[in-house]
């Protein structure tokens, strides 16, 4: 059985997209053989960085309660993994698949918590909060 739950998803592909393929370069570093252990290790690094990058654009030109906790949780993942580099480099393999299950554990709590407040705030901005207009026009 799958031991990891699925990422829920949110709705914007930008962040969905993204989501399916970052989780599934941590199941590929989870099974990476020693040989291509730091690889998967940097390809997930690599699109994490883009991932992060691109929510922490999205939610710059907006003021909204969760966003300093969402960028400061990125912050700490982005330092986690500079860490975590280091022992990967040095051939430390229990510690790749150590993080590797920690991250597939994380993934889905942030999306569900915090990516899915970024996804709601730019669906209103998009429909120009017209969920919220209809509503006050009924008598
Ligand atoms: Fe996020
Ligand atoms: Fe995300």
């Amino acid at each position: 059985m799958e031991p990891f739950a699925q990422v829920p998803r949110l709705g914007d592909d930008r962040l969905d997209d993204d989501h399916d393929e970052i989780r599934s370069l941590a199941q590929g570093l989870r099974s990476a053989s020693a040989s291509n252990r730091l690889a998967a290790f940097d390809a997930l690094h690599a699109q994490v960085l883009a991932h992060f990058a691109m929510e922490d654009a999205l939610m710059a030109p907006h003021d909204f309660s969760s966003k300093e906790c969402h960028v400061d949780e990125h912050a700490a993942v982005r330092q986690s993994f500079e860490e975590v580099r280091v022992a990967v480099e040095a051939g430390r393999g229990d510690i790749a698949s150590r993080f590797a299950n920690h991250f597939l554990s994380w993934l889905p709590d942030h999306a569900d918590a915090l990516d899915r407040q970024l996804a709601k705030l730019l669906f209103y901005r998009k429909t120009g909060g017209a969920a919220v207009m209809l509503h006050r026009s009924l008598p």
